[in-house]
């Protein structure tokens, strides 16, 4: 057996690793299982390099033995030439373009599910040290950038290597002379553009972040436009947004114009260094020393190697923005969950959960480290037993129910189920035996039946509609337009609050579970609801053990045991009647809290 802890903190991407175009080997585990494709892919843009590189010696004996030498049959043959490599050309340049971009969608389209798929898998922390806007982008917007670099620029990359390799070839073939100019000139072409390139790199990347920004945002606007509109924050919100937006157009400013720098600095020194090799060549011919053909396709190929640089100094930038992108979600895939793992997990017991325990539990959240959330918290719940829990706002009762589910593991004490740790079970199997009505919950944008069945995919109609029952809902399901297949809205916007509740307690009643856990689950309900949905919650609670946290004095009534929380420690356990007689924060609460029905 062995526990696994991963200490690893979630840091945002502002803080990521120096990255370099050697993190683009990660993306190899995706590009493998399209090999034969790669291969082809590649043949393919070798033939294209070597057409264009035959171009040039076509160019040269249409030169030299057609045109020169005034021989019309040699012309002929080498237009024929010229002509054959021009399809060659156009055939295998169709053939790589659709290779190239098809493995770019591919790979990317697995990225995509494999970083859902983590995501999903991640701990509460994860999510609270992320920005949802920041995590939507790494799926969209960084998935599109490594898209754009194994769908075009890698392959752009590779042709103009070739060409360049090539080219330099053909260049030293025609003139040693004229290429060691050429030679001579290149470090002092590409030492400027590396270091320019750079630069570019860092403001990209700072363009991302102040896009992600924008995002956030956005989203956190379109979510509250409700209580924005209430409270009159348009103009507010229209501010930051403007802000947000100048600040992004700023950083794009400045690497635009860096870009353009480098841009136009290729230009210059590239194109300036042909026109000096080409006057220097010039000479060569009047001096007798050099053919035109020659001359041509020196040109040609000077042309071709200047392409290639400029071309290769401008996907580099591309492919930089890209090796940011593979970090940024390589540190995704890299988080793991800290929760405690047992490897293999223990199975959970059979007959259903046990007694539950917790044992000097102290928990504090990640973001207030200082101050415990629970604080040495223990106590005993018994098979079947009903614990309700009470204590003022903020005493840390839905904490409670947050450790049970295990989206948190305590600091120090341990939480037993059947005197063993939960992490020693698998937590979706622990999860699977358990049911939670929470607070505000939360409805998907499906029909009311998928709704309630959500924790049972395989429910039967007359289950659901049976839970619906017993949840007070069936009766505004049957209403709808569509019954149990009408859609619910985003996020449950076309309920109210007591009817997004009641969907929740029927999706809890169906699932049937060992442990219910109800956090104030009838708080937005009428009385006359409440009561009815009580009795349905009565009848599941009775044949399983149930936490919940109560506002009625009816539930606490009948509970086995009251706890009392008060600033994430229980101040007390008892039967109502005890504590009401003993107990002066209970007496307080309960004269204050519970609702009478
Ligand atoms: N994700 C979180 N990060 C940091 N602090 C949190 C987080 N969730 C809750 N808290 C804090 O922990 C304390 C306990 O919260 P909890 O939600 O357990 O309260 P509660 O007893 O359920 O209150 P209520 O009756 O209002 O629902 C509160 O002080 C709250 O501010
Ligand atoms: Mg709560």
């Amino acid at each position: 057996m062995r526990m696994s802890r991963d200490h690893s903190v979630p840091n945002s991407s502002a803080t990521l690793a120096k990255g370099s175009l050697g993190s683009l080997h990660y993306l190899r585990h995706y590009i493998a299982p399209h090999r034969l494709m790669v291969v082809c892919a590649l043949l393919a843009l070798l033939v294209t390099s070597s057409s264009v590189l035959g171009l040039g010696y076509a160019l040269r004996t249409l030169v030299d033995e057609g045109i020169a030498r005034g021989d019309r049959a040699l012309l002929d043959r080498s237009f024929l030439l010229l002509f054959a490599v021009i399809l060659l050309l156009a055939g295998t340049t169709y053939a790589r373009y659709f290779l190239v971009s098809w493995i770019g969608e591919r790979v990317v389209a697995q990225m995509r599910r494999d970083i859902y798929h983590h995501l999903l898998h991640l701990d509460a922390c994860f999510f609270e040290t992320h920005r949802t806007g920041e995590l939507l982008s790494r799926i969209t917007t960084d998935t599109t950038l490594i898209q754009a670099v194994v769908g075009s620029s890698v392959s752009v990359a590779l042709r103009n290597i070739l060409l360049l390799c090539g080219g330099l070839i053909m260049l030293f073939s025609t003139s040693i002379e004229l290429t060691a100019y050429v030679l001579l000139i290149v470090p002092l072409v590409v030492t400027p553009i590396i270091i320019i390139g750079k630069k570019v790199r860092a403001l990209s990347r700072a363009t991302q972040d102040k896009i992600a920004d924008l995002n956030v945002h956005a989203e956190e606007t379109i979510y509250a436009i409700q209580t924005i509109q209430a409270f009159t924050l348009e103009d507010r919100h229209e501010q930051q947004f403007h802000d947000h937006v100048m600040a992004s157009l700023t950083t794009a400013r400045a690497r635009i114009a860096m870009r353009a720098q480098l841009t136009a600095l290729v230009i210059t020194l590239v194109l300036g260094a042909i026109a000096t090799v080409l006057w220097i060549g010039g000479q060569n011919v009047l001096a007798g020393t050099m053919s035109a053909g020659e001359l041509s396709s020196f040109v040609f190929y000077a042309v071709v190697v200047a392409g290639s640089t400029g071309a290769i100094s401008e996907v580099i930038g591309d492919m930089q923005r890209a090796a940011g992108a593979v970090e940024r979600l390589a540190e995704i895939k890299q988080t793991e969950s800290t929760l405690l793992r047992t490897i293999p997990p223990i199975p959970l017991p059979d007959p259903p959960l046990g007694t539950l325990r917790f044992e000097d539990v102290q928990f504090f959240y990640p973001s207030r480290p200082d101050i415990p959330a629970l604080n040495h918290i223990s106590f005993t719940v018994e098979r079947g037993e009903t614990v309700a829990i009470v204590g003022a706002s903020g005493s840390g009762k839905s904490t409670l129910f947050r450790m049970l589910l295990r989206y948190y593991d305590p600091a120090s004490g341990r939480i037993l189920c059947n005197d063993t740790p939960l992490h020693h079970y698998d937590i979706g199997a622990l999860r699977q035996r358990m049911a939670v009505v929470s607070q505000d919950p939360m409805i998907f944008s499906a029909s009311a039946r998928a709704n309630i069945a959500l924790g049972t995919p395989h429910a039967t109609m007359d289950a659901i509609r049976q839970a619906a029952h017993d949840a007070e809902i069936l009766e505004f399901i049957e209403q709808l337009p569509q019954g149990f297949e009408s859609y619910l809205g985003e996020k449950g916007i076309r309920l109210s609050g007591g009817q997004k509740q009641r969907i929740s307690i029927a999706r809890a009643i169906i699932r049937a579970p060992d442990l219910l856990l109800l956090d104030e689950a009838t708080s937005a309900l009428d009385s006359e609801n409440e009561r009815k949905v009580q009795e349905a919650l009565t009848r599941v609670m009775q044949e399983r053990t149930t936490l919940v946290i109560a506002h009625r004095l009816a539930t606490v009534r009948n509970a086995d045991k009251i706890l009392v929380m008060h600033n994430g420690a229980i101040d007390a356990v008892g039967t109502h009647d005890e504590l009401f007689a003993s107990h002066e924060l209970y007496h307080t609460l309960a004269q204050q809290q519970f609702k009478a029905s």
